[in-house]
Order: structure tokens, then C-alpha cells, then sequence
């Protein structure tokens, strides 16, 4: 009887375990392997940037009037191209609207605006 009260207690902490690493990666956006503490804006934000935005978010006639070409720029619109990049797969405003960005690059584009956006 202690046995069997044993096993299901622990068969019920390993799925309620596994539920947790799936919340972590599907809604979460931070997954547990994902360093954001080195975060910084040359080896992540920029190149995030001039790979998934600035194909039209950039030059004379930029989408929405808005560029994301320098530093003062992406700065200056993080909170809301953060937003943008945390809509749900499928939302007519996601962007980039080719699809959305893995979670760990967006994980580490809030951990950069709660650090002060510094250019470092
Ligand atoms: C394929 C072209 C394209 C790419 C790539 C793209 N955008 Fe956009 N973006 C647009 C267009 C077109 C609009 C205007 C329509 C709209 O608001 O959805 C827009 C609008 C926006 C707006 C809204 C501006 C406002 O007035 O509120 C933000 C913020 C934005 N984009 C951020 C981003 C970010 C961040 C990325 C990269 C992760 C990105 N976009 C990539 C085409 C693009």
C-alpha cells in the first residue's frame, strides 16, 4: 500500500514536472538553455535587427515610416517592435511577418530593454 501510494506520487511530480518545462518553452518565451545574461547589442540585437527587419524597415521609404537603422533608432522603438515580435504565430501584426522569431531571441531583445538598451 506504501508502495503503490509512492509510485504514483512520483509518477504524478514527473508529469506535473514535464508540464513545467513545456509552459517554459511554448508560453513562457525564456527557455531554460537560453543565456540571456550576456545579452548585448552587437552580438544580438543588431544582428537581429539587419537580419529579420531592416529588409523593410530601413533606407528613404522605410515600412510604417519606421526605421530600425541605428542604434538611437532601435532604442528609441524597442518596446514596440518587442511587442510586435511577441504577438501569436498567425496575428496579421506579427513581426517579422515572415513568422515569428525563435523565443530565445526575443527572450534576449527584452533582457536588452531591461538592461537600460545599452550600445555595447
Ligand atoms: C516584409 C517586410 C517587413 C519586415 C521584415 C518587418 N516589418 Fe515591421 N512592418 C512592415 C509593414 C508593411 C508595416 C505596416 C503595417 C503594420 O503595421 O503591420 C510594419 C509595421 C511595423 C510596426 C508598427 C509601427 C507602428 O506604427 O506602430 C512595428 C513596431 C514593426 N513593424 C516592427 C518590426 C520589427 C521589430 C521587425 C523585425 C523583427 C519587422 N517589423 C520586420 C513590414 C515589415
Amino acid at each position: 500500500m506504501m508502495n503503490q501510494a509512492k509510485i504514483v506520487g512520483a509518477l504524478l511530480l514527473a508529469m506535473t514536472w514535464t508540464g513545467c518545462v513545456y509552459d517554459d518553452l511554448d508560453t513562457l518565451g525564456t527557455p531554460f538553455d537560453c543565456d540571456t545574461f550576456e545579452t548585448t547589442y552587437g552580438m544580438d540585437i543588431l544582428p537581429l535587427v539587419e537580419d529579420h527587419c531592416q529588409g523593410c524597415h530601413s533606407g528613404p521609404t522605410p515600412a510604417a515610416g519606421l526605421a530600425f537603422g541605428s542604434h538611437a533608432e532601435i532604442a528609441q522603438f524597442a518596446e514596440i517592435m518587442v511587442d510586435r515580435m511577441d504577438l501569436p504565430e498567425g496575428d496579421p501584426q506579427l513581426m517579422p511577418q515572415s513568422g515569428k522569431l525563435d523565443s530565445c531571441s526575443i527572450a534576449r531583445f527584452h533582457a536588452w530593454i531591461e538592461a537600460g538598451k545599452p550600445n555595447n
